[in-house]
């Protein structure tokens, strides 16, 4: 079976397109003690590697140069395997490059149990996957999420956003989401959302404040810019800002939009608080629990995109950047 692997090929003039990476043949080291070999059957797509793409001045972790394969999360069969956790035919979740076959250190992965053998392997990339251990995360320890708060959520039709909607509704907040089309505020709604925003409509804080007219408790960021302003605006008193990401500020340099009016934070008493999800283990069985139980009484569903084949990765890439998924964008390597 002959592996490829996509890497950067050039950093982008402007926004960043399918044309600044390539598929190339890859040879496959040789498996030591403790590895596994693996074949990529789903990759999942984040759009915070767009802000480690485009040279040395990144904020996200190391850059990524021409020659670089990017890394992600994915669904894993393993193929061959010198560890005792793994056989061949079981399937894993984990980091994993941008490589359609690959050998990897077998503590990197998580075998997916028997018990899970019926869930579709893309819901393992969205509410069971790094896009919902985030969106738990960031509404439960940093949002303090309450039943009773009311919630917006910027992105939120795409990968961690679906997440953060489904689980804010589940625990029964009133909840508002901003997307970019007509179409992901039709998904929005189907989703159980209070209010969605499509917005291109207008100014973004007009907008909030007809979705939310007696104001936000909690607002969870995955856009930044003028969705923040907007939300810094409408809290509440002891409103609450939990900062996901700044998707609309990615890439952008030194042009990058920061809060104007940040001193609302001042008598509005508001807190704003970053996470990395990768420092929160410890809140995992508590979010395997809940997502169970929600899939079993039908509260959440997996929403993504799927993208044909391996070799369509920087298409699907560029694609996520634009606004172009529904849900969380997923390679399907099958075939
Ligand atoms: N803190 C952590 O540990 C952590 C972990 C994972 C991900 N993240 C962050 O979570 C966020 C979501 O990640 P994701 O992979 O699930 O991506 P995503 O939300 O599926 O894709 C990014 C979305 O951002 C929206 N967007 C881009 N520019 C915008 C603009 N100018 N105004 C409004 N919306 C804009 C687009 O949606 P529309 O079409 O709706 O505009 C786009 O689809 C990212 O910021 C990522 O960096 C953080």
């Amino acid at each position: 079976m002959d592996a490829y692997e996509v890497q950067l090929a050039s950093y982008p003039d402007g926004g960043i397109e399918a044309k600044n990476f390539r598929v190339e043949p890859v040879a496959v080291p040789e498996l030591r003690d403790g590895q596994v070999k693996v074949r990529l059957r789903r990759l999942g797509l984040n759009a915070g590697l767009a802000n480690r793409i485009g040279g040395p001045d990144t904020t996200h972790g190391p850059g990524i140069n021409p020659g670089d394969v990017p890394g992600s999360d994915g669904v894993m069969e393993i193929l061959e395997s010198r560890s005792q956790s793994f056989e061949p035919g079981d399937l894993a979740v984990g980091k994993t490059q941008w490589r359609s076959i690959d050998v990897t250190d077998a503590p990197q992965l998580r075998r997916i149990p028997a018990s899970e053998a019926d869930v579709p392997l893309e819901t393992h990339l969205t509410v069971l996957g790094h896009v919902g251990f985030t969106a738990y995360t960031g509404l439960r320890r940093f949002g303090d999420l309450r039943a009773e708060d009311i919630v917006y959520v910027s992105g939120a039709a795409g990968g961690v956003g679906s997440c953060a909607v489904q689980f804010a509704k589940a625990v029964g907040a009133t909840v508002i989401g901003s997307a970019g089309t007509a179409e992901k505020v039709r998904l929005l709604r189907e989703l159980g959302v209070d209010a969605a925003i499509n917005h291109h409509d207008g100014p973004a804080l007009d907008l909030l404040r007809q979705a939310a007219p007696d104001g936000i408790d909690l607002f969870y960021d995955n856009v930044g810019g003028e969705q923040l302003e907007a939300a810094l605006e409408a809290l509440r008193f002891r409103g609450r800002i939990v900062i996901c990401g700044a998707a609309s500020q990615y890439g952008k340099g030194s042009d990058r939009q920061g809060p104007a009016n940040y001193q609302r934070m001042i008598f509005g008493q508001l807190t704003m608080r970053g996470f990395d999800v990768s420092s929160n283990e410890d809140l995992r069985q508590d979010y395997e629990a809940a997502v169970a139980s929600w899939l079993s009484e039908g509260k959440v569903r997996s929403l993504h995109t799927l993208n044909t084949g391996f070799s369509q990765t920087p298409e699907a890439f560029a694609s996520l950047l634009s606004g172009g998924n529904q849900g969380r964008m997923i390679v399907d390597c099958d075939s």
